[in-house]
């Protein structure tokens, strides 16, 4: 989605604010624009396309100025083009924003009607003519854009300069994430602190409805007009761990780094074979009394949701349900007493399941229920961290790849944790249990490894689907969601239409599509569905299907003509959806790759899905 970077400083901030949208990037956009105060005027930079076209108008035109504001747009109002791209400016005041203006329409016709006129497509455009309207009656920029944003409807962050007040960068956190980058003499914002890091380590997370002044010395943050305090953290990532390294594709390094990320993500929790006993050690009392889980994500992270269900239910004996975000908020869902809702996402900010968790606690709230709430994350300063009453973080480092790889396989890891802990308080799993969970999570990045041997054979494969346009995925029990999730991949990266099913519905339906054309991909674990999952096979294989499956080595599943099979490494059925997420996920990489999509950032795609 939409990404903002903004500064105010001595120095030139041209650079800095163009690698700040570079390693915004990963969030997906279709143009990007700069704009820079400079002698009582703005110049601004904007093209359609990727950040590089906007370095390159920027070295030529050589702009330069110590307050700006530049923007990656992923095109919502209006299609992507240089006019639709920010800044967006208002004679003197020029504007940035992520997010949406829900009543832009009729803003937009008020503004019509006072003679303002419109260059653009977009609902940002009002914001910059707002804001120039209410600088006839006040010369105080704070005060301009204070008075007008109780006007705007929607989720937004904005970033706001004027011509007139050269070190002045005001900046508006509603709904959509910002955060403030604390220099020495200088700062910034930005929509994600990655983009700060080569300029600081220092931030400040902004909250729903704060408004800030930033000059080069002072940082003041407002809420409803009173000056108050967010206290400066101090991040732990540095320029390199989110960096491409020796690899291809951020896509591919994060691939290879589920081992170490896996590892890093129960370390925080084990000795030895138990469980730490300062492990969510907060939430025991919460944990006690739940008599039900609730799960609520989306994308790939719905996916580790469903893996959760049976991990649940099996395990512990707890029910649990799971809902994709965007259905749970809008279908008035009864909210139940005593119910664990637990949040699951990488970014923690993504708009349908941020809106679901503050939906649920306002039901909770309005009937007086005790529920408890939780997110299992990857940011430790996100939103839903924030705002949920306990989390656990999975320890993968920065996901830039727009597909999801190793924030999955954590959180397939942190799920099982959390199951660990809930069992071990409601004593529904005896320690013994425990152990011998616990000793096959330490296991799992070696059998990671292992797996990942398989690159080459995978590669391989890959080059007899680059032609293909559909293709089926196929699993029971815990590989059916890995079979989803297998097919999300493939079609996000590599833009081949892909199906995940339930082996068991073949004959209710997808056998009809099966046909010389179509390969379909197996999940074949050791576990008491393979025999059904054979037959299963053989149907395919009757219809002239091509198989391609990824199977236990001692699965007694073989190559012969029209199917193909990459052995993996033997693991319990119960940790197998974690480790037959690899082959799946290098498979779509290789195929992509083979077809020259964009891997990282795929068209129409965005990391952090902050808007509806
Ligand atoms: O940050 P989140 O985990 O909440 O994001 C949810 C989905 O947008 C995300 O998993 C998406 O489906 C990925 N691109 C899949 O690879």
């Amino acid at each position: 989605m939409c990404g903002i970077v903004g500064g105010v400083a001595e120095r030139s901030i041209t650079n800095i604010l163009i690698e700040g949208l570079k390693r915004l990037e990963y969030r997906g956009y279709d143009s990007a624009g700069v704009a820079l105060v400079d002698q009582c005027q703005i110049l601004r930079e904007r093209r359609v396309g990727k950040v590089a076209n906007l370095e390159q108008a920027v070295n030529e035109s050589n702009i330069q100025g110590s307050l700006g504001i530049a923007h990656t747009r992923w095109a919502t109002h209006g299609k992507p083009t240089e006019n639709n791209a920010h800044p967006h400016i208002s004679d003197t005041v020029a504007v940035v924003h992520n997010g949406i203006i829900e009543n832009y329409q009729e803003l937009k016709d008020d503004l019509e009607a006072l003679g303002y006129v419109f260059t653009s497509q977009t609902d940002t455009e009002v914001v910059a003519h707002l804001i120039h309207d209410a600088l006839k009656s006040t010369p105080d920029l704070l005060k301009a854009v204070t008075q007008i944003v109780p006007q705007l409807k929607g989720a937004y962050a904005l970033g706001i300069v004027h011509t007139d007040h050269p070190n002045e960068l005001i900046a508006v956190r509603e709904g959509s994430p910002l955060v403030i980058g604390v220099g020495i003499g200088e700062n910034f914002i930005s929509s994600d602190q990655l983009a700060l890091l080569p300029v600081t380590n220092r931030f400040i997370y902004l909250e729903e409805g704060d408004i800030v002044r930033l000059t080069r010395e002072s940082i003041e943050i407002f809420v409803d007009d009173q000056l108050i305090d967010r206290p400066v953290k101090e991040l732990d990532a540095t320029v390199s761990n989110a960096s491409k390294g020796e690899y291809k594709h951020y896509m591919l390094k994060e691939i290879y780094e589920q081992p170490e990320a896996i590892q890093q993500t129960i370390s925080q929790a084990l000795n030895g074979n138990a469980l730490r006993d300062d492990f969510l050690q907060h939430a025991e009392v919460d944990f006690k009394n739940i008599q039900q889980v609730q799960i609520i994500a989306c994308g790939t992270s719905y996916h580790a949701g469903m893996i959760a269900k049976y991990w649940f239910e099996q395990l512990i004996d707890l029910p649990c349900q799971v809902e994709i975000a965007s259905e749970f908020r809008y279908r008035s869902p009864v909210i139940v007493g005593n119910t664990l809702y637990v949040c699951i996402s990488q970014s923690g900010e993504t708009a349908d399941t941020l809106a679901a968790l503050r939906d649920t606690q306002k039901r909770a709230k309005a009937k007086s229920l005790n529920i408890t709430t939780m997110t299992i994350c990857n940011v430790a300063t996100s939103s839903m961290v924030r705002e949920t009453n306990h989390h656990l973080l999975t320890l993968a480092g920065p996901e830039i790849g727009v597909a999801s790889t190793k924030a999955f396989t954590t959180q397939l890891a942190a799920l099982m944790l959390l199951i660990l802990k809930i069992g071990q308080i409601k004593q529904t799993m005896p320690v013994e249990k425990i152990a011998e969970i616990t000793a096959e999570l330490w296991h799992i990045p070696k059998v990671i490894l292992d797996t990942l041997q398989n690159d080459k054979e995978i590669l391989r494969l890959s080059d007899l689907f680059k032609e293909k346009q559909h293709c089926l995925f196929l699993g029971r029990g815990t590989q059916f969601p890995i079979a989803l999730e297998g097919a999300l991949k493939l079609k996000e990266i590599s833009y081949i239409h892909a199906e995940g099913y339930a082996a068991g519905e073949l004959k209710h339906g997808p056998l009809a599509l099966v046909d010389h054309d179509m390969p379909v991909v197996i999940l074949a674990p050791q576990d008491d569905m393979l025999d059904k999952l054979k037959s299963n096979m053989e149907e395919v294989q009757a219809r002239g299907g091509e198989l391609f499956v990824f199977a236990d080595e001692n699965s007694g599943i073989k190559n012969k003509d029209r199917q193909h099979v990459v052995n993996v490494p033997t693991i319990s059925s119960l940790l197998a959806p974690i480790v037959y997420s690899i082959p799946v996920q290098l498979l779509s990489y290789h195929v992509a790759v083979l077809r020259g999509t964009d891997v990282d950032q795929p068209r129409n795609l965005a990391k952090s899905v902050t808007v509806e």
